[in-house]
């Protein structure tokens, strides 16, 4: 063997028992994407937090067909993140609405300054109970990593709530829009000010079979993404904008989405929209690519919002950076 291969080869040995992952700088729209230590992000259905200067990922935890409950990971710079651990795990207490073997879905994770609590919201369905259940869950810790402390789970207002998201307003307000009525309509519920139960100021946004929400706000309009309801299937997406969150909305004619497949929303389902830390009118529509034969192998489609005119478009790219908008504006 000559030095330089053997060179390399105790590098490639030392890299690997190091579990060092390259730096990366783009985005690569439904390749395999892994964590610094390298190993396959499992962050499904997910959002995301921008507090302290970190991004902070909270999705669903999946083995091949079951939930294991909501993983957490951190990065600076959206590109490269770090596992942080299980946030919220299920329960080994048979007497617990989380107990092993329930199904957790769609966590989302939003800052209360009133009560200086990380409050996370779920879609819960019961142990041996398919989606019947269709309830949302809340939890809360100190600390934004976790571990949360499981609160209760319920219908808001008596209401099903399947597929959902958390929105909080720049007033401090926060909402929870949420799929219910077996997923015909889609409904908003305004939190209670500790954000751990919802008002009953509660009403339908529009009922037109939709799920998958995703919210984000832009020069005092809101914008909303969501899907079709075919299982893990994926299907055409719709935009709706609205002055005021609990509305009227109003459809937007045509798909935003644009390119190959853009009629499967490139094969994959909206999860959240994530605001760029302090590139105003920077966001990024974050969409899962369900394998549903193993759902912990569901990739991530994240791409980049445009915005021109007050018209909204998300493209295919094969790859990008967070320089697009400079670069495309
Ligand atoms: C579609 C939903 O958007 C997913 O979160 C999941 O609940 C699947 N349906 C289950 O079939």
């Amino acid at each position: 063997m000559n030095s330089k291969y053997f060179l390399f080869l105790i590098i490639t040995v030392i890299a690997g028992n190091l579990n060092i992952t390259a730096q990366t700088r783009e985005f690569r729209p439904g390749e395999v994407w892994r964590d610094t230590h390298g190993d396959t992000i499992n962050a499904h259905g997910g959002g995301i937090l921008y507090i302290n200067n970190n991004y902070y990922w909270f999705g669903e935890k999946r083995n091949r067909h079951g939930s294991e409950g909501v993983n957490v990971y951190s990065s600076k710079d959206l590109y490269n993140w770090k596992y942080e651990g299980v946030a919220l795990g299920q329960s080994e207490d048979t007497l617990s609405d989380i107990r092993k073997g329930c199904v957790m879905e769609r966590p989302k994770v939003i800052y209360n300054k009133l009560t200086k609590k990380y409050v996370m919201w779920f879609h819960l369905e019961l142990k041996g109970k398919g989606y019947s259940a269709a309830r949302a869950a809340v939890a809360v810790s100190d600390k934004i990593t976790g571990p949360y402390q499981f609160i209760s789970s319920f219908r808001p207002n008596g209401n099903m709530s399947r597929d959902m998201t958390l929105f909080a307003d720049d007033d401090g307000a926060a909402y929870q829009v949420y799929s219910s009525r077996e997923n015909y309509d889609l409904r908003i519920t305004k939190l209670t000010d500790d954000y751990l139960a919802a008002t009953s100021k509660d009403t339908m946004l529009f009922s037109k079979h939709r799920e998958a929400p995703a919210l984000f706000k832009y020069q005092n309009k809101y914008y909303l993404i969501t899907s079709g309801c075919t299982g893990w299937a994926p299907n055409k997406a719709d935009l709706h904008v609205a002055t005021s969150l609990l509305g009227p909305w109003q459809p937007v004619d045509g798909n935003p989405m644009e390119g190959p497949d853009a009629d499967s929303t490139f094969g994959s389902q909206s999860a959240y929209i994530q605001p760029v830390a302090g590139k105003k009118g920077n966001f990024i529509f974050i969409a899962d690519k369900w394998n549903p034969k193993d759902l912990r192998d569901s990739r991530y489609v994240w791409l980049p919002v445009q915005l021109k005119n007050n018209e909204l478009k998300i493209e295919w790219l094969r790859s990008w950076s967070l320089d697009f908008w400079d670069t495309n504006k």
